[in-house]
């Protein structure tokens, strides 16, 4: 592990600085260290990120500008770069809440987390198939997963890397953990697309705007148009009675968008960042601040909506996320075309993971 930077080298005093500064109030405790058996009584809230790419790197932002951990640990492969991304967000302290930021290579520097990130993964080579990359993937996983899960057996793993539904499910397997403990992002940022295209149409706030995308997070993921409220009125009816042209045509076209939208992003700009960084920095605040609230993410959907209950598979449905993970699924209301939709992506979604061998 690097040291963000080696202050002993500097001329710095490595032990106990702190003490030729300041002096204990009379009768005061002895200082505590973060080691010491006189540590805070308060219990600090530690994150992992794994990959410190574009993702790894906007979530890690987020979270700490959101003050959400008082100490986040990068990891990488990569030895430099992970460096200099600690190093550029320890330097960015004086304008932060106090946040202990620590890196390395190795698994260890997670140890005792509260939530673990993965956004570890490998990228698309030019004209491979998506198995291939899943089971490139699937092989970084078996690397990630394990000791991780073992330095830290009773934290939350939270799944960002892609196809996010299938290495949930890999991370659940490889891990252990229950899968109340076991979430993939899913479609909680097509959700978030969702919502802003229809804020954008009605001019409101988009966080006035309630409305799911469920299923895979990718190409066959289900847009509940009931689910659509605006500031806690049900919308659908007063859309489609206001627009001649809403009709199933216009409702695809728009899912489409839903669905193309990170395409659009990666084609202009090569990746996406900021919105999958406030979108897993939403997850973590509910998560870890116990906030109850209702998000959809990649869970283990067997049973729900017709899903075959021997379906071991992950997609996303609309979730109570809490200290404890997973409290439990909302009870859609689909129609059966919807429910028809989320049952075919399951199945594929299952056949792909049989193909994994794990
Ligand atoms: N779920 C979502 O909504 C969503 C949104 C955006 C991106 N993603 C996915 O997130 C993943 C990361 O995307 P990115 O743009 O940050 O990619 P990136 O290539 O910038 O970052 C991946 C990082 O993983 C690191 N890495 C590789 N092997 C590792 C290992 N064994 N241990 C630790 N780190 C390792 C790489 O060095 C790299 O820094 C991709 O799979 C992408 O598809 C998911």
């Amino acid at each position: 592990m690097h040291k963000a930077s080696s202050l002993s080298e500097l001329g710095f005093d490595s032990g106990g600085a702190s003490s030729g500064f300041f002096r204990p109030v009379a009768d005061g405790c002895p200082p505590a260290t973060p080691t010491s058996s006189a540590a805070p009584h308060r219990r600090l809230t530690k994150v992992s990120v794994i990959g410190a790419g574009n993702v790894g790197m906007a979530i890690a932002q987020t979270i700490l500008t959101q003050n959400l951990a008082d100490e986040i640990a990068l990891v990488d492969a990569l030895p430099d770069k992970l460096r200099g991304e600690a190093l550029d967000l320890q330097h960015a302290a004086a304008f932060l809440p106090r946040v202990r930021i620590v890196s390395g290579t190795d698994a260890a520097v997670t140890r005792n987390s509260d939530l673990v990130i993965v956004t570890a993964g490998a990228r698309q080579i030019p004209g491979e198939t998506r198995l291939n990359l899943l089971q490139r993937n699937v092989a970084l996983y078996r690397k990630i997963v394990p000791p991780v899960a073992e330095h830290s057996p009773e934290a939350l793993l939270l799944v960002v890397s892609n196809p996010v539904d299938v290495l949930t499910y890999v991370a659940w397997r490889l891990s252990g953990f229950p899968a109340s403990r076991v979430i993939g992002s899913g479609t909680n940022l097509d959700s978030s697309r969702f919502r802003f295209l229809i804020a954008e149409h009605l001019d409101v706030n988009a966080q006035d705007v309630q409305a799911y995308m469920v299923g895979e997070h990718g190409d066959s993921s289900v847009a509940i148009w009931s689910s659509i409220s605006v500031g806690g009125m049900p919308a659908f009816k007063s859309l489609r009675d206001s627009h001649r042209n809403f009709d199933e045509a216009a409702l695809e076209g728009i899912r489409r968008a839903v669905v193309g939208g990170a395409y659009e992003v990666i084609g202009l700009k090569g990746y996406t960042s900021w919105a999958i960084g406030y979108s897993v920095a939403s997850l973590a605040a509910s998560l870890l601040r116990d906030q109850r609230r209702v998000h959809p993410v990649s869970v283990l959907a067997s049973g729900f909506h017709g899903i075959s209950d021997g379906h071991e598979v992950f997609l996303s449905l609309p979730a109570r996320l809490g200290r404890g993970g997973i409290l439990g699924v909302a009870e859609m209301d689909l129609t059966e075309a919807e429910a028809a939709q989320l049952r075919r992506s399951a199945k594929t979604l299952w056949e792909n993971c049989q193909l994994l061998d794990l």
